[in-house]
């Protein structure tokens, strides 16, 4: 929890160098003291003055708790300058004591069948600390078969769900489009199938086969293609209620980004977005998919086994997600994670890093009550070391990032007959990133672990992968290409290259095929399933992977605190 006087102090100070230099002519005032949270992080610069138009509000005062807009502007420099670390955390939230309903006992001990995951298949990469799965990347082709002409936009950023088994097609993806110089932000969405050549050595039993003109379409290995003609997903602009400073520039952009698709405790379909914030600038909104694309409304409804109606929708229409109280709202939010542990509660979680987590449970029309973070909880995440930054591979501005919604896991098989999901234990997991930055301030690699926590009450963290992952296929940036392929004889022989310089993932989600008895079953999974991962590649391209879950979660660390 404590972080290193000198690395509290380093962040600051960067930021003050480099607001000096785009500030010049402002009057400086000298580092506020933090006077707040003992985790938060000191906010600098705080008290620029008035006549200059500057991204920084007067939240320095000792009553903010009342003033909702005044917040979160620290978060311009999170955008503008790619994660130099900054988090306002200088509003004083209301702490409420977590949940009592679990016993000290109980939320210290770790699932048992957690223990069967902590063996690391390999060893990591020497030089990257990677793990490598032996998954491949596959592409993802936005041209259906039926298109009269060649897609050529390029997409970005792809999040994928899969339809429940009974549907004729597999896949729902939604992805950006790689803006064109054009302002608007537009996403597109399409049904699509997974295909893979007929001769692939094992081939999984669900998945088609791939004609010719897929394989000239995805390549040798196949991959994901729609097979509707991609839609513009349109949902209502939203005004921003206000956008300052460098954030002026977010104010009247039209379109909604970071689409991600995952489904509630109650099955239902979920697309969330960032989009301008009815209360600050840039905000997190909440739709039900089957308002947007009324097509899946029928196959959600027609489970073969349980009569009756598809999922009543919380979010018919475009809602905003919010904090409480307002006054820790930030002007521009993002990267939030909804966790359902029934089918009719949920909870938001804002934030997790190193040093703080915060999440409070939805309480209806996107209204949440305040932070319910256990306050006993400890920190889980690790930045890099000092070794490891003098190793020069990282510095000190690297960050945590929450990059996927979360999926709930049963922890045994669904193959082994006496797992019953009623009986055992259980728990959320989801993708993050810890950012890496160049000494500009400027991503260099994103590093993808996969995080675990309780589903019951205070769910407290469990478990962390004690190596970032990476598929069969995919390299890491920062190293030489010899470095990142030295964990794999064949591409060092080959002299394999680097390939795709950021590797964002956004989305996970169960794979298509399993017999569900139910949509409410659609984001809970076993220890067997698969989870396809939709992948972004340097903000132009877009591919997936698809892991078995006892692969993708084994080699973890588990939290301190917990036994
Ligand atoms: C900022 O707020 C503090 C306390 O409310 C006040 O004393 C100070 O004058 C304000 N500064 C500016 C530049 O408005
Ligand atoms: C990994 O797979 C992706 C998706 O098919 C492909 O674009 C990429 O070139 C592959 N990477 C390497 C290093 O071959
Ligand atoms: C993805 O597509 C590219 C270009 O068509 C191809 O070179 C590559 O091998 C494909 N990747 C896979 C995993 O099939
Ligand atoms: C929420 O509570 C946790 C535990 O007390 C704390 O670490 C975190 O900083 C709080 N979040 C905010 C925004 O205050
Ligand atoms: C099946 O599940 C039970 C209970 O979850 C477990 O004890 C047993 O080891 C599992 N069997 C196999 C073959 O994995
Ligand atoms: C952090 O970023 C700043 C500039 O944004 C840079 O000057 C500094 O060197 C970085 N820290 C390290 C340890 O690289």
């Amino acid at each position: 929890m404590a972080r290193p006087i000198a690395r509290r102090l380093l962040l600051p100070l960067t930021i003050f160098v480099v607001f000096y230099t785009i500030f010049r002519n402002a009057p400086v005032i000298p580092l506020a003291k933090s006077t707040h949270h003992p985790e938060s992080f000191p906010i600098p610069l705080e008290r620029l003055h008035a006549p200059i138009k500057h991204p920084f509000v007067n939240n320095s005062g000792p009553s903010r708790d009342s003033d909702a807009a005044d917040d979160g502007s620290a978060n311009v420099l999170e955008n503008k300058f790619a994660g130099l670390g900054v988090l306002n955390q200088d509003s004083k939230i209301e702490e409420v004591p977590a949940l009592q309903e679990a016993s000290q006992e109980s939320q210290n001990l770790i699932p048992l069948a957690l223990h069967g995951l902590l063996t690391c298949p390999r060893s990591p990469n020497r030089f990257t600390d990677h793990i490598r799965l032996p998954n491949l990347l596959y592409n993802i082709s936005m041209s259906p078969r039926s298109a009269s002409s060649k897609e050529e936009r390029r997409f970005w950023n792809p999040t994928i769900f899969a339809l429940p088994y009974w549907a004729k097609t597999q896949y729902i993806i939604v992805s950006m489009v790689a803006p064109n110089g054009e302002a608007q932000r537009r996403n597109v969405l399409c049904e699509a199938n997974i295909c893979h050549p007929k001769t692939a050595v094992s081939s999984p039993t669900h998945e088609r086969s791939c004609s010719d003109d897929d394989l000239d379409i995805l390549g040798p290995n196949g991959g994901l293609r729609c097979v509707t003609a991609p839609i513009e997903v349109s949902v209502p602009p939203t005004p921003a209620a206000k956008c300052e400073g460098l954030e002026q520039v977010f104010a009247d952009i039209p379109g909604f980004h970071d689409p991600r698709i995952f489904y509630s405790g109650r099955g239902e379909p979920i697309l969330m977005v960032s989009s301008q914030s009815q209360y600050a600038c840039i905000g997190l909104w909440a739709i039900d998919l089957r308002a947007v694309y009324p097509e899946i409304e029928e196959i959600l409804a027609s489970s073969p086994k349980r009569l009756g109606p598809g999922p009543l929708m919380s979010y018919p229409t475009l809602t905003e997600l919010t904090r409480s109280p307002p006054s820790s709202r930030r002007s521009y939010e993002k990267n939030w994670v909804i966790f359902s542990p029934s089918v009719s509660s949920s909870y938001l979680q804002y934030e997790l890093t190193s040093s703080t987590r915060t999440f409070a449970k939805l309480i209806g029309g996107g209204l949440t009550t305040p932070n319910m973070t256990d306050p006993l909880e400890e920190p889980c995440l690790l930045d890099p070391t000092l070794e490891e930054i003098q190793g020069g591979h990282y510095n000190e501005n690297s960050t945590w990032h929450q990059a996927t919604p979360s999926l709930k896991l049963v922890l045994c098989s669904r193959s082994n007959a006496t797992c019953n999901a009623e009986t055992a234990d259980s728990v959320f997991f989801a993708a993050i990133h810890r950012k890496h930055v160049n000494a500009w301030g400027l991503p260099v690699r994103y590093e993808r672990y996969m995080v675990l926590w309780s589903t019951k009450p205070p769910f407290s963290l469990l478990a962390v992968s004690q190596h970032p992952l990476l598929m069969a296929n995919e390299t890491t940036f920062g190293w030489t290409a010899e470095e990142t392929w030295d964990d794999d004889h064949n591409a060092k022989l080959e002299n394999r290259g680097l390939w795709g310089r950021i590797t964002y993932t956004t989305t996970i989600a169960y794979a298509w095929g399993r017999e569900e008895g139910d949509v409410r079953e659609k984001g809970t999974g076993y220890l067997d399933d698969e989870v396809i991962l939709s992948v972004g590649v340097d903000d132009e391209g877009q591919v997936y992977g698809k892991v078995v879950i006892s692969e993708l979660l084994q080699c973890l660390r588990i939290c301190p605190g917990r036994a």
